[in-house]
């Protein structure tokens, strides 16, 4: 069993505090407020939250949780620290870590004074990059130690819900961490191991990154899903009933389907549908503004491409894909047809290959599968990958295509590309390869 001290009695240190309590760990939970401290050693809960009142019972009488004012104490007689303070929005919006930074000069001056190894395992919610620009250089400065080699780091974002927090601490949907140092992961694996969920050992950045991912996409689903109940009310219709079909699709709607980040979204179907949507809401007069803002989106992720073509200088382009994905030859509202017709606008020389386009070409003259964007497609057309990447000067990867995937992954050494889906897993961008997110 693990001993935790953890610095923040709010809404999720307490929790945690008192679930791992309750598995057996002995708990030291520190705040700077004297009255939640005296509330947790009373054996009650500071916060409403349901079952968390019994837990803290059981857990102060069992003499496994504890609460004090004093950090150095709570270190000195625990392996690791649990971070749970508050990081409330500055008045920019961005994250305010005046509670974090104060935490983390507090932990480390603590540190310095003990001799064995301590983890500190930031919980609280911080962008991108603050681990190694904010906490890690606060906790070193103030124990003149060095983060992953004197003392253990690691950042473990928390997803429970208010409300259900108990049940998601026991069920959760994702367990993610990162460390800079092995003790600290094995720490995290160990208070994790009879979790009934994978655990994903990653980056401390991408820890953190996926914190904020998870929340964002969590305040999408709600919008979305009122935009859509306040249209289907203007029509007379049921919201929740059109909203719980959607979701009854698990196959496709509620997958990770249409979720990897890449190029924008073309074809027949979603950019008419999602228009004659805004219209119709324009109609029935509702205000649907994450749809309108659906369209706008897609666009600038075409743009984004073409400046990353534009910024390298190359002139002639070998686009590999035009119809709207892989597996057809649909042209209709491409977004590579687009970003082609855009590109020779802008005065390049875009070559292109795809095997589908070509085969409709062979098999029907009359064969346009759409295409109203790019001039002189047919002429445009290469027969194979090996003659695109030999007379392009830098690659344009839009499609993904068996056949094209072992010479992309050569040409890539040695030809600048700019990679709208990942020719090969892993990559990122770097020097004359560029990935669009990645
Ligand atoms: N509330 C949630 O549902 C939830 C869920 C997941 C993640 N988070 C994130 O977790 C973090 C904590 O959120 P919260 O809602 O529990 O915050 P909170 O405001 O409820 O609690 C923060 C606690 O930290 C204490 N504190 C401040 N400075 C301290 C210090 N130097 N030493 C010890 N204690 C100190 C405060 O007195 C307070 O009791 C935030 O970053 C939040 O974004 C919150």
């Amino acid at each position: 069993m693990a001993k935790i001290s953890v610095f923040g009695i709010g809404y999720v240190g307490v929790v945690s505090a008192a679930c791992l309590a309750r598995d057996g760990h002995t708990v030291i939970a520190v705040d700077i407020d004297q009255n939640r401290v005296n509330v947790i050693n009373s054996g009650c809960s500071p916060i409403v939250e349901n079952g968390l009142d019994q837990l803290i019972t059981d857990g102060v009488s069992a003499g496994l949780l504890t609460a004090t004012l004093d950090a150095d104490d709570a270190i000195l007689n625990t392996d690791a620290s649990f971070v749970c303070v508050g990081t409330p929005s500055n008045a920019d919006g961005s994250v305010g870590l005046s509670y974090v930074t104060g935490v983390c000069e507090i932990i480390g001056r603590a540190i310095a004074r003990k001799q064995a190894y301590h983890s500190v395992i930031i919980r609280s919610t911080i962008v991108p990059g603050t681990m190694e620009s904010v906490c890690i250089p606060a906790l070193e400065a103030a124990s003149g130690l060095k983060a992953g080699v004197d003392f253990g780091v690691g950042y473990y974002p928390e997803f429970l819900r208010e409300s259900t927090a108990i049940e998601d601490y026991d069920n959760p949907g994702l367990i993610v961490f990162g460390a800079l140092d092995q003790p600290t992961f094995a720490i995290l694996n160990l208070l994790n191991k009879d979790m009934p969920c994978a655990t994903h050992e990653v980056d401390v950045r991408t820890a953190e990154m996926v914190k904020y991912t998870s929340n964002t996409w969590r305040a999408v689903k709600v919008t979305f899903a009122n935009e859509i109940g306040n249209i289907a009310k203007a029509c007379g219709l049921d919201g929740q009933l059109v909203m719980r079909l959607l979701c009854s699709d698990d196959k496709v709607n509620i997958s990770s389907h249409f979720m990897r980040p890449g190029f924008a979204f073309g074809g027949s179907c979603l950019p008419k549908d999602v228009r004659a949507l805004q219209q119709l809401a324009k109609a029935r007069q509702v205000d649907a503004p994450m749809m309108a803002a659906v369209l706008k989106a897609n666009d600038a992720q075409i743009s984004r491409a073409e400046e990353m073509v534009t910024q390298s200088g190359q002139k002639v382009v070998g686009l590999v894909g035009i119809s709207f994905k892989p597996g057809t030859d649909d042209l209709r509202e491409s977004p590579l047809a687009e970003l082609a017709s855009r590109l020779i606008a802008k005065g390049h020389d875009v070559q292109v290959y795809d095997p589908n386009v070509s085969t409709a070409h062979a098999q029907d003259s009359t064969a346009g599968r759409g295409n109203d964007v790019v001039p002189d497609l047919r002429d445009r057309m290469v027969p194979s990958i090996e003659s695109l990447i030999e007379g392009a000067d830098i690659l344009l990867v839009g499609n993904a295509y068996a056949e094209a995937a072992g010479p992309l992954r050569e040409a890539m050494t040695r030809q600048p590309m700019v990679d709208l889906t990942r020719v090969q897993a892993g990559v990122v961008s770097n020097g004359a390869y560029q990935g669009i997110c990645w």
